[in-house]
């Protein structure tokens, strides 16, 4: 996690990086950084990883930092949090660290239940949690949902855009949680997301009646849309 964040945009279809800061109402810096999938429309702006990320960690946008006048969804962002626009060239260093957590040996089924309660669920009440794992580490990720369900993101998703956000690209395994539904499944979106950046891993869902199963991503996404022609 040493270079910046904007070095850590997912733009292999575009080329155009993209990162911005929001600063909390606790006063924690949270970057966020474009996350493109081989399905444009699936997409995470920077704006949506950035504002995604510091909610995700119970903590509500207050500023937005940028460096360029070209943000997807800004205006948005700007609208739903009331936030402080504050350009310049140099963005403020983030809390990226604290997102990344380490300790050894943790129960995925006991944190995942725990995390049910940072999912910001106003629309549905419907809390999901995920836990994505790399060799030394994992990120924490809850549903959130605004205003405008079209920008909400997913438990899964808001995984990623940590870990992509921080820089790190090489996972072992997702294990994700519901309370409520028979059983706890990623959406297609979801999977098509996962597949861009761990197409033959292990997930482990964690069903409501305490029960879990495995299953690998190119199980859970046969015959996907791929195009070699996408990447220029
Ligand atoms: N949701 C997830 O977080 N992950 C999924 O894979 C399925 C759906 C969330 C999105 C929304 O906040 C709520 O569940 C209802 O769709």
């Amino acid at each position: 996690m040493s270079d910046t964040p904007i070095e850590h945009s997912y733009v292999p279809y575009s080329h155009a990086p993209r990162t911005c800061v929001i600063e909390s109402k606790s006063g924690k810096f949270y970057s966020g950084v474009r996350i493109e999938n081989i399905s444009y429309p699936l997409t995470i702006p920077a704006v949506q990883a950035a504002c995604a990320i510091c909610l995700s960690e119970g903590d509500i946008p207050s500023k937005l930092y940028l460096n360029d006048h070209d943000y997807e969804q800004l205006d948005f962002w700007q609208k739903e949090f009331d936030l402080e626009l504050i350009y310049r060239a140099e963005l403020p260093t983030d809390n990226a660290e604290d997102l990344f957590k380490t300790d050894p040996q943790i129960d995925a089924s006991v944190k995942l239940k725990g995390l049910l309660q940072r999912a910001v669920v106003p629309n549905s009440d419907f809390p999901v949690s995920a836990l994505l794992f790399t060799q030394n580490g994992y990120f924490e990720g809850v549903n959130i949902e605004v205003s405008d369900w079209t920008r909400g993101l997913c438990a899964e998703r808001v995984t990623f855009a940590k870990a992509i956000t921080a820089g790190i690209t090489e996972f072992e395994r997702l294990e994700i949680h519901t309370r409520k539904g028979q059983v706890s499944s990623p959406c297609g979106a979801c999977r098509q997301v996962i597949t861009e950046f761990m197409p033959i891993n292990k997930l482990i869902l964690h069903h409501a009646d305490h029960t879990t199963s495995e299953h690998f991503m190119n199980d859970l996404l046969p015959f996907n849309f791929t195009s070699d022609s996408l990447r220029k």
